[in-house]
């Protein structure tokens, strides 16, 4: 192989290793208590007591950036007590894509 075909070969392999799937990202961090479809309607999501987040009026109750808080710090209530743990291992730009899919299971 030349190496110039080389080097495209390897600039597009880094393209896909790289490229963010926040749907896929959403069944590998979130869907566990969310559900796939946002509804909570998962064993955990159930026992969390989780709300159903296709609920456009519940969706408006909090910002983007509050969504983003939610996720890096987690989300407890005023006792205290912890509702959702903080997501680890999720860049800032992760995070944003995952806040517009969140968005997007808004029916
Ligand atoms: C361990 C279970 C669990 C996981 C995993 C989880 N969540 Fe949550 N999430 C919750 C619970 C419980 C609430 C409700 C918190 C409350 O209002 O009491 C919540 C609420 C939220 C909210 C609303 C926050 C607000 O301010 O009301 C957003 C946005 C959110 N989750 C996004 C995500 C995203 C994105 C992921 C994946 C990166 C994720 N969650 C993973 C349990 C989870």
């Amino acid at each position: 192989m030349k190496p110039v075909l080389l080097l495209a070969a390897l600039a597009s392999f880094g393209v896909t290793a790289y490229a963010f799937d926040p749907a896929s990202s959403w069944s590998e961090h979130c869907a566990k208590c969310h559900g796939k479809d946002g509804r909570g309607e998962t064993k955990t999501g159930k026992k969390l007591g989780i709300k159903d987040y296709t609920d456009a009026k519940l969706q408006a109750e909090f910002t983007d950036k509050e969504a983003v808080e939610a996720i890096k710090e987690g989300v407890a209530d005023n006792k205290g007590k912890i509702h959702m743990k903080p997501i680890a291992g999720l860049s800032d730009e992760e995070i944003k894509g995952l806040v517009t899919y969140f968005r997007s299971l808004k029916k």
